[in-house]
């Protein structure tokens, strides 16, 4: 694992923009997996940034995002969908037939996982995996249990990720109560993965995840079996992580 330490959160932004740019211009047609959540926000600013001032050219990139409410329609500003085009899509020139992310609308959550996880493959994989970091030790959807789950699946949401999320919603009852998300197998079959972490309040889950034992209590500790992760966090994340 490759574990690159930054300033601030700016300075994270930066060099985690710089790794996927590496990888859009090593690879103009390559398949990025991203994420949403805070975290990566100002990575995305950065891509913006270096796309409008020419240093970037999207239009041959494919996207397939880690997860997605189910119930809420794109139009909703809480969805995933609505998020990434606010963030990346409308502000870049990716082709927006090849920004993809599971369909939060489709009701059976057996044909849609099973559409999620045939799309990715018929892409032929992700070629490089941008992760947020859940307190929790969760990537995606994939909560702390006692297995890791492998593929694309639906998820019914905890009482705590509810309540935390209510905020966002008019009411608790309008908060989704389910959502799909690439399994855990799923990530680990990209090519390259880049977990972005910020914050004091996440030193101690990055020091359990990374350098704890593997298991699925903290999904995220899986990523120690992966054979191209490279971490990169702002000091006070980084803080806890053994010399
Ligand atoms: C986002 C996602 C989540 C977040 C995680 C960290 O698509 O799947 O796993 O990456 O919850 O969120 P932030 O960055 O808000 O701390």
């Amino acid at each position: 694992m490759k574990i690159y330490k930054a300033t601030d959160y700016k300075d994270m932004s930066r060099k985690a923009a710089n790794i996927i740019s590496a990888q859009v211009i090593m690879k103009p047609d390559c398949v990025l997996g991203l994420a949403t959540g805070s975290t990566p926000i100002g990575t995305y600013q950065q891509l913006v940034e270096w796309y409008k001032k020419g240093d970037l050219d999207f239009s041959g990139v494919t996207t397939v995002n880690l997860d997605e409410y189910k119930g809420l329609p794109r139009t909703n500003d809480q969805s995933y969908y609505y998020f990434m085009h606010q963030n990346l899509f409308d502000r870049v020139n990716v082709n927006p037939e090849s920004t993809h992310l599971p369909d939060g609308m489709e009701p059976d959550s057996e044909k849609e996982c099973a559409r999620y996880e045939e799309l990715i493959h018929s892409l032929g994989g992700v070629d490089l995996q941008l992760l947020g970091l859940g307190h929790n030790g969760h990537i995606g959807f994939n909560e702390p249990g006692e297995v890791f789950e492998k593929e694309t699946h639906c998820v019914n949401l905890q009482e705590r990720t509810i309540e935390a999320n209510k905020r966002f919603f008019a009411s608790a009852d309008e908060v989704p109560r389910q959502a799909y998300t690439m399994g855990i197998k799923t990530i680990m079959q990209a090519k390259k993965i880049l977990v972005v972490v910020s914050g004091e309040d996440k030193a101690d889950i990055v020091a359990k995840a990374f350098f704890g034992p593997v298991t699925p209590a903290v999904p995220a500790s899986i990523l120690q079996m992966h054979n191209d992760v490279t971490l990169v966090g702002d000091e006070a994340a980084l803080s806890k992580i053994p010399q």
